[in-house]
């Protein structure tokens, strides 16, 4: 009663928002029973169908809110064999009755029973969206759905809490977050796909029928697939068509399965991995499922990337509160790191050398990466033991990080705490604590095991040792560093039935160490990394102020790779380094103002042996991490437009970044090598305010003599930036920035 009553209230108030030409982000139409979210310019639409499955209507381009659905009617039949369980595309569906597609949830109960089928029972609407209560139809196993849309992008956040109120326990085999559906029809799949130091391939392919599965079963994201999709509407284009995109917010074992159906329709499921998977639910226990976000672009793939980005900087990142303010992420500081510098070799001395070079280069933070502990010679030792070396600093962290910053720097340091090496104090004192099954081997990866995260004592050991190190020194930047993927993933404190909970607990507590230490030293900043960008994602990056996207620093590779990493992350959390040249992953020589303009599309840091740069170098990097500076939140927190990319062989490449107000624009080219005398092509500019007046201004390299130095942004965008005959040869770059006047 109550419920309708509400109801109604909430519909004639929504008529008077429309009347108003103000939609609220979520509407009940009691009538239909279907629930309606807007937001950006999308629309969601889903509705309680006449048996009372909850079954997805529209998603898309947003809606007059006068556009009212009828109620959902399941879809019939086909045949015997393709039924209407399987037909209907249901916004959670349980596995039972006669499903015969990807379940998004699939539970074993205590008795053996293995049916599952949710109905809706009720819902209430929340500031953003709906809470959606399920019930089985017979049994008390609960799942509320969680719906919020952001009224800015119109991104989706979906997920799930399933609940057991029956007096016995039941064990869930398969819990997704989300499922998302799309009409019968010929789609695009676009997926990032890698393996270490060759990450973030942007594969695409048409959806055929039948799944394809993106995941990963190694414990964390992973190198290999990233919980990223986009299907795009025909084939792929980057400025056209329909895109629906979703990432998963999850660190952990994840698995997203892309179907299409017997009726050619799409469904995408996504949230832990089923594989291996079990987690007991006791009576009146409860299982929350990570993020699924989902959002819809209109004008293809550039567009889609835009609108992610935006997000993620709005709503994903952690936002720092600094002088009083929780204000947007600033851009990041321009840092040093000596990993390739002096690998493991780091001494007080050699770090203090390098730190006096970093500042004359006008770096901002200097990271002092792996090395610096317990008895770190290589990697075969140390990893657990996170005391100073006192050979390699007899004096503590303290006289470095004092030099650090007298040089107005602040300073980082590397970290790998979920990890131990055999060879430690700590194996030695708690063999038992890694993920192991009891008389079996146990592999090592980079002579290293993995500490099992999920055990109390585990988790009281890395939250205390990393809060003392952050108490004990004054450290503004961690580097969180992640080595290898799981083995043997077992916990044999629990019973054997619950032992699988590790796939969850594991996560869940490295999200719950890293909230506790930002609540305590709420100015400390993070990068997430795997060996490289093994683990990126948005479930981490709630966390994570940036993150290593490939120990492969290669500049020509690395637009490849940022090319791809830019689908699916914002260019504000890619580090990316100036690294010494020839570099070791293809011995490639390139200059150095090649290698800086690859690494200024991100977030730029040098990573270089500084102490054998030529005066000349140590100028040329100056000027450019100047010129960076000027224009750098343009192009971490802009609109970026891929102009040219450089998948495929391509022999050119260019991307430009449109501040939010449009009054500035930076352009990057690149040549990998000219052939058969070809010139760059002229670059349509994009995103500019057509009617304003921009002043081109080389950041490095030439505009064609007959180019203006000024013009309209309807000139850039229609006629183009031509570059100068000069501008041939083997890895060439250039880059040019647009004030609007
Ligand atoms: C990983 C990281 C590197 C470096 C090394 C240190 O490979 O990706 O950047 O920190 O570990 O061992």
């Amino acid at each position: 009663m109550m419920k309708t009553f509400t109801s109604a209230i909430l519909l004639n108030f929504s008529l008077i928002l429309a009347a108003q030409n103000m939609a609220q982000p979520a509407s009940f139409d009691s009538n239909a029973k279907t629930f309606r979210l807007d937001g950006g310019d999308v629309s969601y639409v889903f509705g309680v169908n006449s048996r009372g499955e909850l079954q997805q209507l529209y998603w898309g381009g947003r809606i007059a809110i006068s556009d009212r659905f009828p109620q959902a009617q399941s879809l019939r039949e086909w045949a015997s064999f393709d039924d209407s369980y399987s037909n209907t595309p249901q916004e959670y569906a349980g596995w039972g009755a006669g499903l015969f597609n990807e379940p998004a949830l699939k539970v074993t109960f205590a008795d053996g029973n293995r049916d599952l089928v949710l109905h809706y029972d009720n819902h209430k609407i929340t500031p953003h969206g709906f809470d959606i209560v399920l019930k089985d139809i017979k049994a008390a196993v609960f799942v509320t759905l969680h719906y919020s849309i952001d009224p800015e992008t119109g991104i989706l956040a979906r997920s799930a809490t399933i609940e057991n109120r029956e007096a016995q326990p039941i064990t869930i085999e398969q819990a997704a977050a989300a499922a998302w559906a799309l009409p019968a029809g010929h789609y695009t799949l676009n997926y990032l796909t890698g393996r270490w130091a060759g990450e973030w391939t942007l594969t695409q392919e048409p959806i055929h029928p039948g799944a394809r599965i993106i995941e990963s079963r190694r414990g964390s994201t992973g190198h290999q697939a990233n919980p990223w999709f986009a299907i795009q509407s025909g084939d792929t284009s980057e400025n056209h068509g329909d895109v629906w995109f979703g990432a998963l917010a999850w660190s952990g074992s994840w698995r997203i399965t892309v179907e299409q159906d017997q009726l050619e329709a799409v469904r995408i499921t996504g949230g832990f991995n089923p594989f291996d998977f079990g987690y007991v639910l006791a009576p009146n226990q409860s299982l929350e499922t990570p993020v699924f976000y989902g959002g819809y672009a209109a004008h293809g793939l550039g567009e889609a990337s835009r609108i992610l980005h935006h997000f993620e900087i709005a709503h994903v990142l952690p936002h720092r509160v600094g002088e009083g303010d929780t204000a947007a992420p600033k851009p990041r500081p321009v840092i040093y790191n000596s990993w390739e510098a002096t690998e493991m070799n780091v001494t007080e001395e050699g770090q203090e050398v390098l730190a006096e070079k970093a500042a004359a280069l006008g770096i901002n933070r200097f990271v002092m990466d792996d090395g610096w502990f317990g008895q770190r010679k290589d990697d075969h030792a140390g990893l657990g033991d996170w005391y100073v070396n006192p050979q390699k600093f007899p004096h503590g962290l303290k006289p470095l990080i004092d030099k650090v910053h007298s040089l107005n720097m602040d300073f980082g340091l590397w970290v790998e705490p979920e990890m131990v090496n055999p060879d430690s104090d700590l194996y030695r004192a708690h063999p038992d604590w890694v993920l192991n099954f009891p008389g079996r081997p146990r592999t090592e990866q980079r002579n290293q095991l993995v500490l099992n995260l999920a055990r109390p004592d585990v988790r009281a050991y890395v939250y205390g040792f990393l809060d003392k190190l952050l108490t004990e020194n004054d450290i503004a930047f961690l580097k969180w560093d992640y080595n290898r993927n799981w083995s043997e993933p077992g916990w044999d404190q629990l019973p054997p039935a619950e032992q699988k909970k590790v796939y969850v607990e594991f996560t869940r507590n490295l999200y719950s160490i890293l909230a506790e230490l930002h609540a305590k030293h709420p100015k400390v900043e993070l990068e997430s990394c795997s060996g490289g960008g093994g683990r990126v994602d948005l479930g981490i990056l709630q966390y994570a102020d940036e993150v290593w996207p490939s120990d492969n620093t290669d500049p020509f590779d690395r637009l490849t790779q940022q090319d791809g990493f830019s689908y699916a992350y914002t260019p504000q959390v890619m580090m990316a380094w100036v690294t010494d040249s020839p570099h070791g992953i293809n011995n490639r020589s390139v200059s150095l103002p090649y290698s800086m303009l690859s690494s200024m599309q991100g977030s730029l840091g040098i990573g270089a042996n500084i102490t054998k740069w030529s005066d000349e170098e140590m100028a040329t990097a100056k000027r450019l991490i100047a010129a960076y500076h000027e224009v750098q939140p343009t192009i971490v927190q802009g609109n970026l437009y891929r102009l040219i990319s450089p998948r495929n062989g391509s022999e050119f490449s260019a991307t430009q970044t449109v501040n939010r107000d449009k009054s500035q624009s930076v352009v990057f080219a690149f040549i990998h090598s000219t052939q058969e005398g070809h010139k760059f092509p002229r670059l349509k500019l994009e995103g500019l305010d057509p009617a304003g007046n921009y002043a081109l201004t080389p950041i490095e390299g030439k505009a064609e003599r007959d180019t203006p130095t000024t013009a309209s942004g309807a000139w850039w965008m229609n006629h183009g930036l031509d570059f100068s005959d000069e501008f041939r040869g083997d890895f060439q770059a250039a880059a040019f920035r647009l004030d609007k006047k």
